[in-house]
């Protein structure tokens, strides 16, 4: 049974319940469908800690520094139009959050409590604690939910968008509880759907970050852009012989934690006079080399000399971890290894969040809006998410609604649900998160680029020739997509910059 739905968003993060939020506050009698995979929780909102960076307080800050913050840690590839637009967005942005109901800390003096994070000129990151995202993500759902006019289809897995003459009229889905495949036709489609990090498996992403949006608009035929930005947060908890790993908040080096070797040393000043400070690509980098050249599985993080009340009001969700893995942050330190956190590329959008896809938008981490560049500064995510959510809410206010309820009556049953037994995909998943992280990882070379780029191919061919209906087997699909845009636009980069390191600049002819 196809259905209608006024605006399709897919994902049920910041960006998207955010826009979902305003339009139907807006257009009561306008339909808004939440398309989301697992639980309408589950996003890569919830796990952000650090939180959200914006020019709060006008006596230690000013939009300008925030701007060149942002342009510096870019390295140049960032759009200034864009940089501007977001952050003079940002303090309006915090303060709707703020009267929907999100609490962030605050000091003695009443005002925002705003934290440091590396990159940044000044303290200007708010934040709830140490789990800033989670407080967010339940803030917007919770408003989400009690709006009428927004359905939320929770374990519903978009496949593909329906494109009829070059416009996007609508998504086909799989309904998980039902086991059934249908399309929801719309006039327009937001993507919200985040981030990558399970292609490389070693990630502070979690399990639902397979870069379903990008891999569905590229199939479109949508403009990607800048996919070889990987960011790889230094601070990840290692566990040995486990990809599985627990984000470390670079909210705490702001707080004062250094990093050291197993021996003791305080390597980040060898490689930046920012120290512990310094950008995440730059630290990533620096902990790998002081590891490769030490034969070590792990640099650690120390907090033993801060202050104990202060560092557990401030960190509890860290402490609380730390506890259970047995290490207690008076008197032990935390063992790191830098992991797969961010993509800063993604679906071009204009600065309306318009793809080049006609009806077809784009938000949050699945989008390239041109505010990263080539590394994005610490906590800017979130804020690029909500900004852009107004954005498009702004342009789409503007345009009018279709009359006629449905455009087309595909049903894609037929077409996905031969050879539902394949099972190969479930090999293929452990093997290319290896491959990404050996050959597609921190510091890149155009051999190893090639080597992956060939086995990719072969696995996409392994796919096509087997087709199925399962999530899993679309989600490995769409892992394989998007594994292989990193390693094109990693291949076409020919200059190292921000989070981007090759090691030879050459272009081997395979
Ligand atoms: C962190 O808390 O270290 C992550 C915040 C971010 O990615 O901006």
């Amino acid at each position: 049974m196809a259905k209608f739905s006024n605006y399709i968003v897919v994902g049920s993060g910041l960006a998207g319940l955010t826009f979902a939020i305003k339009m139907a506050e807006k257009f009561p009698e306008r339909s808004i469908t939440i398309i989301t995979k697992s639980e309408a929780s589950e996003s890569n909102t919830r796990y952000a800690q650090g939180g959200i960076a914006a020019v709060m307080d006008e006596l230690i800050d000013n939009l300008q520094s925030h701007i060149d913050d942002t342009l510096i840690c870019g390295a140049g590839l960032s759009k200034e139009d864009i940089v501007k637009l977001v952050v003079n967005n940002g303090p309006a942005a915090v303060f709707e959050l703020i009267e929907w109901g999100a609490r962030f800390d605050k000091s003695a003096n009443g005002l925002l409590d705003l934290g440091l994070e590396g990159g940044h000129s000044c303290n200007r990151v708010v934040h709830y604690k140490d789990h800033t995202g989670l407080e967010i993500a339940k803030t917007v759902l919770r408003k989400a939910k009690a709006i009428s006019n927004i359905e939320i289809l929770d374990f519903h897995f978009a496949t593909d968008l329906i494109i009829e003459k070059s416009t996007c009229v609508g998504i086909e889905l799989i309904d998980q509880k039902n086991q059934s495949l249908f399309p929801i036709y719309s006039d327009a489609v937001v993507l919200a759907s985040g981030g990558i990090g399970q292609l490389y498996g070693h990630t502070t992403n979690p399990k639902v970050a397979t870069g379903d949006g990008i891999a569905m608009a590229f199939r479109a035929n949508a403009v990607i852009k800048d996919m070889e930005f990987i960011q790889f947060h230094p601070t990840a908890f290692f566990k040995e012989n486990t990809s599985e790993t627990f984000l470390i908040s670079e909210a705490l080096r702001g707080f004062g934690a250094f990093l050291r070797t197993e021996d003791g040393n305080r390597f980040m000043k060898n490689y930046d006079p920012r120290g512990e400070l310094a950008s995440r690509d730059i630290i990533s980098r620096s902990i790998i080399k002081e590891l490769s050249k030490r034969g070590e599985n792990c640099v650690y993080l120390d907090c033993n000399h801060l202050n104990q009340v202060e560092l557990l009001k401030h960190f509890p969700t860290i402490n609380a971890y730390c506890l259970e893995q047995n290490i207690d942050l008076k008197c032990e330190w935390i063992p790191v290894l830098p992991a797969q956190h961010y993509l800063c590329g993604g679906i071009e959008v204009s600065k309306n969040g318009e793809t080049s896809i006609e009806n077809l938008f784009a938000a949050g981490e699945c989008s390239y809006t041109g505010l990263h560049g080539a590394n994005r500064l610490a906590s800017n995510s979130l804020l690029e998410a909500v900004v852009y959510a107004n954005q498009i809410f702004k342009f789409l206010s503007k345009k009018d609604i279709s009359k006629h309820k449905f455009h087309g009556s595909s049903n894609s049953m037929d077409k996905f649900c031969r050879n539902a037994d394949f099972l190969g995909f479930e090999n293929i998943l452990p093997d290319l998160q290896k491959l990404m992280r050996t050959k597609v990882g921190i510091v890149r070379d155009d051999r190893s680029l090639h080597f992956a780029k060939a086995k990719i191919a072969e696995w996409q061919q392994q796919l096509y020739i087997n087709p199925s209906c399962s999530v899993g087997y679309f989600e490995v699909k769409n892992m394989l997509d998007v594994s292989a845009l990193i390693v094109r636009d990693s291949l076409s980069r020919t200059e190292n910059k921000g989070g981007f390191y090759k090691e030879e600049l050459v272009c081997l002819d395979f």
